[in-house]
């Protein structure tokens, strides 16, 4: 009871005093889950409407105070349940059940009507996720041709629309301030990693998505650069990426102490986007960082044990030359006009790249495999030239070639084992892909001349279809780059929406 007390204390701080009349309330609730908590049921969450509301943990311990609903967890595991058993609860239950009921009868993508805009913009940002978790699980199925999104590119068209959509309408994206330039804040959009440079200007520019207010965010961005990390924190032939992890370690260690966010789900509910080859190595030294963050990542290599396939968003490597103009030379010939079967050119490192050039360099008319590229020939031209144009892992899985081959429109071969490909989640990568085993090299040429014409026809018309997801714009545009990954990452948060870990 002493622990009621002092609830009640913070309680009369935190509310005004017109409020006091809830306390009454507050005090007949909690007594009801002293008994509840001495029951044996698994009764993992209750969500009290309340004006004000307080977070009890197993231990009935006034963790932070949060306006609109009491949330009670008596179990750490417990999933979210938001049937919600209790008495109290019946009448928010029925009002929920009625709106899921509603919904599917009715587009998101069009105007919502105004008693469920009300509602969503009622609930908390874990209540609607869970809201539209099963809304999206119970998609309508779409049929028929979608002037925008080409069906045969998606896993289920159907789910990636309505979740899609669903991003559209709700979603809601807090940026840390904290963090100085130039690690965090200051997005580079040149070279290689480019990808985390052109995600944080976009997401930080972005007027749709962000929210000034946390209390309202289903997502938390940590914006900081893994390049600059490696330019500004790494010590030259140290081979020591630790005061990189430290700093990483650091940095979140700060947020988590200022602010009540982090704690909360453990960093389930935060993200990163990072196209560093080290990315997934400066985060070794903060667990929760490692294991519970939503990790977009070039490297999205799952036999590392820290990209974690579902979870984890593969993201996409774009080499950008000019930031200015990220789109040039996009394009490519029709299919008729590439005579080249296969084309690689690439400075020779990794366990992969020695391999291809041992069985296929200076071997074979139709296989074009280089080195470094010579002088006399134009990367962009060989790879508009040819039918297939070859991806091997450097250093690390990832490599910027994908997505240069989707511009040329090229069909891509993927040749990196435990490499999960860009977007897996919402992509079918059968669709525009070839993947060869590493072991597989030495018939290289014999696996792709077993693709039937008709089949490479479909490839290549998908890969031109599938541009579109690929590219950077200036100005952002529905179903682009930038928006793809967004979305990737909001829908492995509602992946997760049930097993949140908490303490
Ligand atoms: C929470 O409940 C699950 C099963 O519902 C049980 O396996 C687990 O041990 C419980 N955890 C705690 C901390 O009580
Ligand atoms: C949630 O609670 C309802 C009772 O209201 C129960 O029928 C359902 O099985 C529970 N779901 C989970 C996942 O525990
Ligand atoms: C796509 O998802 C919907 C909704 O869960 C399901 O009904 C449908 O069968 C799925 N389609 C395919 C092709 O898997
Ligand atoms: C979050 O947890 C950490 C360690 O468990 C603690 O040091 C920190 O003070 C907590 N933050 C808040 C806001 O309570």
């Amino acid at each position: 009871m002493n622990k009621l007390g002092k609830m009640i204390v913070v309680l009369l701080f935190r509310t005004n005093w017109r409020k006091l009349v809830f306390v009454c309330g507050v005090i007949t609730i909690g007594s009801v889950l002293i008994q509840i908590s001495t029951l044996f049921y698994p009764l993992s969450e209750f969500i009290l409407p309340l004006p004000t509301s307080v977070s009890y943990y197993k231990s009935l311990q006034l963790e932070n105070v949060r306006d609109g609903a009491i949330v009670v967890r008596l179990n750490s595991s417990a999933k979210v349940n938001q049937s919600m058993a209790s008495s109290k609860n019946e009448g928010k239950e029925l009002e929920y059940r009625r709106e899921m009921n509603n919904l599917k009868s009715i587009s998101v993508g069009k105007h919502l009507p105004s008693h469920m805009e009300r509602y969503l913009l009622s609930l908390k940002p874990d209540e609607a996720l869970s809201f539209v978790k099963k809304d999206i699980e119970n998609a309508p199925l779409v049929s028929g041709d979608d002037p925008e999104l080409y069906a045969p590119l998606f896993r289920n068209i159907s789910i990636f629309k309505r979740s899609y959509e669903w991003m559209e309408r709700i979603l809601k994206v807090y940026i840390y301030k904290e963090g100085k330039r130039p690690i965090f804040h200051q997005p580079q959009l040149t070279g290689i990693y480019a990808s985390e440079g052109w995600f944080m200007k976009l997401m930080e520019e972005n007027k749709q998505f962000l929210t000034k207010d946390p209390q309202k965010a289903h997502l938390f961005y940590l914006p900081y650069s893994a390049r600059q990390l490696q330019t500004v924190l790494y010590v030259r032939n140290s081979h020591n990426m630790k005061p990189l992890s430290i700093f990483l370690r650091d940095y979140v260690n700060m947020l988590a102490a200022k602010y009540p966010f982090w704690n909360r789900t453990r960093g389930s509910d935060h993200f990163l986007v990072a196209c560093h080859d080290w990315g997934p190595y400066t985060l070794t030294e903060h667990e929760e960082l490692t294991k519970n963050t939503i990790k977009a990542l070039c490297n999205a290599d799952v036999s590392q044990w820290i990209f974690v396939a579902g979870k984890d968003v593969s993201l996409p490597q774009t080499f950008i030359r000019n930031p200015k103009k990220p789109l040039k030379n996009v394009g490519g010939r029709r299919v008729s006009r590439r005579p080249i079967l296969a084309f690689f050119a690439g400075n020779i490192h990794g366990r992969v790249r020695p391999i291809l050039l041992k069985h296929w360099a200076n071997k074979d008319e139709d296989m074009r495999i280089y080195g470094p590229l010579p002088n006399r020939l134009s990367y962009p031209q060989q790879m508009k030239s040819s039918k297939y144009c070859i991806c091997p892992m450097g250093f690390e899985v990832n490599s910027p070639r994908i997505v240069e081959a989707i511009y040329y429109e090229c069909v891509p071969v993927i040749i990196a084992d435990n490499f999960v490909p860009p977007l897996n989640e919402a992509l079918n990568w059968n669709a525009f892909s070839v993947v060869v085993d590493e072991k597989d090299i030495p018939r290289l040429k014999e696996i792709l001349l077993a693709i039937p014409l008709k089949r490479y026809i479909v490839m290549q018309n998908n890969v031109k279809r599938l541009q579109k997801h690929f590219l950077w714009n200036v100005r952002p545009t529905r179903h682009d780059l930038f928006h793809m990954i967004l979305h990737s990452i909001w829908a492995s948060r509602i992946n997760q929406i049930d097993q949140i870990p908490r303490l």
